[in-house]
């Protein structure tokens, strides 16, 4: 019942006033965008890019008007649905208007982005806004030692005044409180919390130096991000491009132990037990989450939005909380739209969208 009412707050609160591109682009995603994208490539319907470069106005507003009527009388649409595998396009009940509106968005989405074309600045580190992960907890925590001094004193007094079992009972809270506050809560979290969660790898991987210093592209090796839903972290076979020359970190006499893990994995792959090198996964959706990565990337959606920025991490944290109102309030635009990225619109916020 909470989380309802929590739900509903969360999807009654207002948003700025939207252009009408992103009133169109909204009732694209509200009506269509469950089978159809603009540019990237069919799902159960055709991809709409270029839409007006094929086919005559009239008919795309009658087909999206009188949708049965099309699939039933006119050639072409006969046509396409065959090769849609006899998967009909569901009447949608839009007005002319509307449909005009959408063959608006369509046109324009087909374009892609306008405007300045240059990348906008990676985002900094900004070491207050940094997520701390509880290893990185340093000193006493002043208001938990007050209380556990405080604790102490009600314990004293209530030994003093001879109620024995309530004073032992109080001095485990100090205690406790004392532990957590000196130091203890660097080894705890709440449960299913892993905003921060940085583990140490296998190999001591940096993406400051190779996303960092070397400027080495993200999809470079973690291609799937750019096609599937999942990112996925490279073979060994990647690491060799370089490292089958590589030896050393830049300026080390010695050969890196660190390279020589990489190198060794990799020798194994001929042998009867070939070992990829088992890399702790660190960001962990729940399994009744729908997320892809395809549809984020492709929408000019830049990994450090979501991610922070990894090319300064020597190792890696999860810098976002991965909350269901972390993916919906983006999608409700909360968040300032890049200016070189118009096309961007709001993501969908049916709970199908996202659960099934
Ligand atoms: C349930 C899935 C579904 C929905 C929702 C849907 N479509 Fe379609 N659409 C299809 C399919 C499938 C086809 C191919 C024809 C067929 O098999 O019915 C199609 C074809 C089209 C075509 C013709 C494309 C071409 O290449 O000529 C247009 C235009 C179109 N849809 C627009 C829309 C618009 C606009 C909306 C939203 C109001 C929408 N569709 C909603 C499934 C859908
Ligand atoms: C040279 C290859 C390489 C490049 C380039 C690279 N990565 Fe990685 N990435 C890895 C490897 C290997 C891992 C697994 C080890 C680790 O977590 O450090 C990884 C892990 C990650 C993870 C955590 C995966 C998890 O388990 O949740 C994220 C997020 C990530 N990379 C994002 C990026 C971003 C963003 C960039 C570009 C700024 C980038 N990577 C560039 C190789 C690379
Ligand atoms: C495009 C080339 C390239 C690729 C691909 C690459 N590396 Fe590197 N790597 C380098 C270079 C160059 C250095 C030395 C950089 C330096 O010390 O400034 C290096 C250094 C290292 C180091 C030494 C520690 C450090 O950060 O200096 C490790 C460990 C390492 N790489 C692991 C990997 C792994 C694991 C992969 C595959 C996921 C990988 N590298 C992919 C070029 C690459
Ligand atoms: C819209 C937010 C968002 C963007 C943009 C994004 N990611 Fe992710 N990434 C996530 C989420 C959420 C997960 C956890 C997915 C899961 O558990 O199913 C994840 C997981 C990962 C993982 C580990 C698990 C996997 O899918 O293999 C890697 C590696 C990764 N992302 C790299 C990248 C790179 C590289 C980019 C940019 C090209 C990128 N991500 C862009 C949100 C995002
Ligand atoms: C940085 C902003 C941002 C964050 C964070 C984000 N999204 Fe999105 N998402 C978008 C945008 C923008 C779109 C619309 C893309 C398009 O036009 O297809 C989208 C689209 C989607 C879609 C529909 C795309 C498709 O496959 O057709 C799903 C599902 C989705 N997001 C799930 C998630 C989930 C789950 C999370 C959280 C784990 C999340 N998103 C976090 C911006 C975001
Ligand atoms: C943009 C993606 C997205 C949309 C839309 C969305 N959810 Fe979620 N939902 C998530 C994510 C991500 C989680 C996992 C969050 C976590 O574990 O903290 C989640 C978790 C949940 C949970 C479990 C909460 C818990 O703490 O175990 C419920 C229940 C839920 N969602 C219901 C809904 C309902 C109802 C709607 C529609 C009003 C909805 N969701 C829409 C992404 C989404």
């Amino acid at each position: 019942m909470i989380k309802i009412l929590l739900l509903s707050a969360l999807f009654s609160h207002a948003a700025e006033a939207p252009s009408q591109f992103q009133k169109d682009a909204a009732l694209f995603q509200a009506k269509c965008a469950k089978c159809h994208t603009v540019g990237r490539g069919d799902r159960v319907g055709p991809d709409l890019k270029g839409l007006s470069e094929r086919r005559e106005k009239a008919w795309i507003i009658g087909f999206i008007t009188k949708t049965d009527q099309y699939l039933n009388d006119d050639p072409e649409a006969k046509k396409l649905l065959a090769k849609f595998n006899g998967v009909r396009m569901e009447n949608t009940g839009m007005s002319e208007a509307q449909a005009n509106a959408l063959l608006g968005y369509i046109d324009a989405a087909s374009k892609g982005p306008v405007g300045p074309e240059e990348e906008p600045e990676p985002a900094v580190e900004d070491p207050a806004s940094k997520v701390r992960m509880p290893e990185e907890a340093r000193g006493p925590w002043l208001p938990g030692v007050a209380a556990a001094l405080l604790l102490l004193a009600l314990a004293a007094a209530a030994w003093q005044f001879g109620f024995a079992v309530p004073a032992a009972l109080v001095l485990a809270l100090a205690a406790g409180a004392g532990y957590w506050s000196l130091g203890g809560r660097r080894y705890h979290r709440l449960l299913g919390d892993q905003q921060g969660f940085a583990p140490a790898q296998p190999i001591a991987y940096s993406h400051a130096t190779h996303a960092g210093k070397l400027k080495i592209d993200c999809l470079y090796c973690h291609y799937g991000a750019a096609r599937s839903d999942v990112a996925g972290v490279p073979p060994v076979s990647v690491c060799m491009n370089c490292h089958n020359a590589v030896r050393k970190s830049a300026g080390a006499a010695e050969p890196s132990a660190e390279i020589a893990k990489v190198v060794a994995a990799w020798e194994t792959r001929l042998s009867s037990a070939p070992r990829a090198i088992e890399w702790t996964r660190i960001h962990d959706l729940p399994d009744f989450v729908h997320f892809s990565h395809r549809s984020h990337v492709s929408n000019d959606i830049r990994c450090q939005e979501c991610h922070g920025p990894v090319q300064d991490m020597a190792r890696v944290r999860q810098a976002s909380s991965l909350s269901m109102g972390w993916c919906v309030n983006c999608h409700r635009q909360q968040k300032a739209v890049a200016p070189s990225h118009w096309k961007r619109t709001g993501g969908p916020l049916d709970c199908a969208a996202c659960h099934w």
